[in-house]
């Protein structure tokens, strides 16, 4: 299937007609690449393949390289105009930017002292009905006001004080979320206000650009503490080349000054006509009575908040009905009739006590901030990772230091940045973190020489499983759910085994004892025997497990997967050379020479080699695979489907099975990197994201065939 068979019918644009002439040419291509622009970056939801897309803009850009009089400002080849600033113009607001009074108190509470101070001063009595509420996401950006005058922008202004903010045009431009013409709009002035911010993905991805350019010499650059410091940096560049390499989003929430156009009655529906002007307006808001309503969104985006793809900071409530919010009226700057309800904070300020070192599994060495203990992300945090040598260097992070920290949803609690301006004078004397120093090249645990290799970041204890630290984080791995899943072997328990001597090494857990496990403290007869019961049922497992429990560097768990369905006995994959590794699916050299190294290196006090074999010899021990390396051919081999649907025939195990005995993964979604999507009846969001990315779709006959494939 070709791109154009997906993307058949009427959604590939008619051909614009021979016979029109370049003032109408460019007139339709401008709408249409207009409209397919909003498709792609407001609604998500593109129509046309990118490589169409891009022909009609070449083309607008020719006949307006070659018809000089037709260029125009809101013209889709007009977002980047090099403009570089000495500095930024001053602009005076036509209405103030209000700010929102805030609601400190992150429970229901705080919805319903909104609610119920609103009917207070609409002299509302407790028997007339609820009250109308719009509640929307308090984005974590900038406020923006964007100026449209006959539906062109010509004017995006920062908030500054509310009365007078700074001209930001020539960056905003850039921005393909918003339109450089409304769709149908006349007003003579329409002030759309709204919220710039950078998102989470966009804001990782820019960082990692940044790290690789400060990684190479380029001077000035530096990384961002988060989202919302990136989006203030790209809207006040004097550098518009700049700002577009800066990816920003919008979301409009409400207006400005307005001529010439009938403003809607309510809230909702101005947001609705935002919308269909083709600005963007975030999807998460509702329109609900009275505070319970509220209280509900404000619970519901609490849940949703990490997993959207953008910081809030909280919820914002409005009455929906404009003539009661010019009732309403203000106090000093402050709507009465909204609110900002916040949750609690992901960002704290506390003070970096000292900076501990930790040994992970693999003997990495993890710098570790000891904090002043502080509440940030629903918890009390007093240790915050600081990665590595390099990020603590980067980040200037000294003893002493205010510093910035981070606690988003499950991810382990991380120091983002150091507040330089507080730094106090014997930080400001201090060295920079240097990791060998600090530990005089020893590891902390069993003072084995410390090492780093060539381009690695982090630094690691040479000691292996010698070092207890490492021991005991190889037994925590090993003892994983989805490795052999031993139940109730937690770092409590590992701490005693390996602080007691009775665990030295992995095969030391089958050796355990009641007798033995009755030396411990605080262990009592009933859970040394769950113990024991529960090493003794990790016994029966599956090689791709067992592999995957070793804790061999870059042997993640699908690799462990392949390389039990390659290989199909221990024996073979031990024995295997690199060349022969190289030949599973998704193994490549790094891969491939841990494993050998893994299996070849001596590593005190026991090779690896008889690690294994002592395990086995303790009773571990898994069905047999059949191993496919060198027999049947492999047709599939490299390729990823995603199975969609119900087959005709096959079940979605057995449609499994055969995908990956051909040498194929099976994945769960569709994303540029799959090969073919196997869609059978009632098939999905699957099946249009796979459209969507133009991937091949094959029903049960067409993966068949793939499967026969010579
Ligand atoms: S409405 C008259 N709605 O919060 C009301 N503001 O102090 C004006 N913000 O910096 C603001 N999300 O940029 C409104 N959905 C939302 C918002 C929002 C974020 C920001 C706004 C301003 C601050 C309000």
């Amino acid at each position: 299937m070709t791109q154009a068979d997906l993307f058949a019918g009427a959604l590939v644009p008619d051909p614009i007609p021979e016979s029109l002439g370049p003032v109408q040419r460019v007139a339709e291509l401008r709408r249409q690449l207009q409209h397919h622009a909003h498709r792609y970056y407001v609604l998500d939801a593109p129509e046309l393949p990118d490589a169409v897309y891009d022909r009609l803009f070449a083309e607008l850009q020719s006949l307006e390289a070659d018809h000089p009089e037709l260029r125009s400002a809101d013209s889709p080849t007009q977002r980047v105009l090099g403009t570089v600033l000495d500095g930024f113009t001053p602009v005076r607001h036509a209405l103030p930017m209000l700010s929102i009074r805030t609601e400190t108190d992150t429970t229901a509470a705080g919805a319903e002292a909104f609610d119920a101070r609103v009917r207070r001063e609409l002299g509302l009595m407790a028997e007339d009905p609820p009250l109308e509420f719009v509640a929307e996401l308090k984005f974590d950006g900038l406020a923006l006001n964007l100026r449209f005058e006959h539906g062109v922008l010509v004017q995006a202004a920062t908030r500054g004080d509310g009365e007078s903010g700074e001209d930001v045009t020539h960056n905003i431009r850039t921005i393909r979320q918003i339109p450089l013409r409304l769709q149908g709009c006349e007003a003579a002035v329409l002030e759309v206000r709204g919220e710039v911010y950078m998102r989470r993905d966009d804001f990782e991805a820019l960082n990692e650009r940044q790290r690789a350019l400060i990684a190479a010499g380029a001077k000035g650059e530096k990384t961002f503490v988060n989202p919302r410091n990136a989006a203030a940096g790209a809207v006040r560049q004097l550098d518009a080349g700049i700002a577009a390499k800066r990816p920003l989003s919008f979301f409009a929430y409400g207006l400005g000054d307005v001529q010439g156009w009938a403003v809607p009655p309510t809230h909702s529906a101005l947001l609705d006509a935002l919308a269909a002007m083709g600005l963007p307006v975030c999807a998460d808001r509702v329109v609900t009575r009275g505070a319970a309503g509220l209280v509900d969104f404000h619970r519901l985006m609490g849940e949703k908040r990490d997993a959207l793809p953008f910081d809030i900071d909280g919820v914002v409530y409005k009455v929906n009905d404009r003539v009661l919010q010019e009732k309403l009226g203000f106090v000093s700057r402050e709507p009465r009739w909204a609110v900002a309800h916040k949750y609690p904070a992901q960002e704290q300020i506390t003070r970096l006590l000292d900076i501990d070192i930790q040994v992970g599994r693999t003997g990495k060495l993890t710098p570790v901030a000891k904090l002043e203990p502080v509440f940030v992300g629903g918890t009390t945090v007093s240790n915050a990772t600081l990665h590595n040598e390099d990020e603590t260097r980067r980040k200037d992070v000294r003893v002493g230091d205010s510093v910035i920290v981070r606690r988003a949803g499950d991810v382990i609690p991380e120091v983002v940045g150091v507040v330089l301006e507080q730094r106090p004078p014997e930080a400001t004397a201090s060295e920079p973190f240097d990791l060998y120093k600090r530990l005089g090249g020893q590891c902390p645990v069993c003072a084995s020489p410390i090492e780093r290799e060539e381009g690695e970041v982090d630094w690691r204890c040479s000691g292996g499983l010698s070092c207890p630290a490492q021991r005991k984080q190889a037994l925590l791995h090993f003892a994983s759910r989805r490795m052999m899943d031993i139940e109730g072997l937690g770092d409590k328990l590992v701490d005693q085994l390996v602080d007691a001597g009775l665990v030295n090494g992995l095969p030391d857990l089958y050796r355990l004892s009641l007798e033995s496990l009755a030396t411990l403290e605080r262990m009592g007869e009933k859970s040394a025997a769950n113990l024991i019961a529960a090493i003794d049922k990790s016994k029966s497992t599956t090689l791709g497990r067992f592999l995957f429990s070793l804790g061999i560097r870059h042997v993640g768990e699908s690799t462990a997967k392949d390389l039990a369905r390659h290989f199909g006995s221990i024996e073979r994959l031990m024995d295997a050379r690199l060349e022969e590794l190289l030949e599973v699916s998704d193994v490549g050299p790094v891969v491939a020479a841990s494993l050998r190294h893994f299996f070849d290196q001596p590593d005190q006090p026991k090779t690896h080699r008889e690690v294994v074999a002592q395990l086995i010899e303790a009773g571990v021990h898994w069905p047999d695979e059949v191993g496919t390396a060198s027999d049947a051919p492999r047709p599939l081999l490299g390729k990823t489907l995603v199975l969609t649907g119900t087959l005709p025939k096959l079940s979605r195990d057995e449609a499994k099975a055969l995908i990956e005995a051909a040498g194929g993964r099976v994945s769960g979604s569709v994303s540029k990197k799959t090969h073919y999507v196997v869609a059978g009846a009632e098939a999905g969001s699957k099946l249009d994201k796979a459209r969507e990315l133009s991937i091949p779709i094959v029903d049960e006959a067409g993966l068949w065939a793939l499967l026969n494939t010579p």
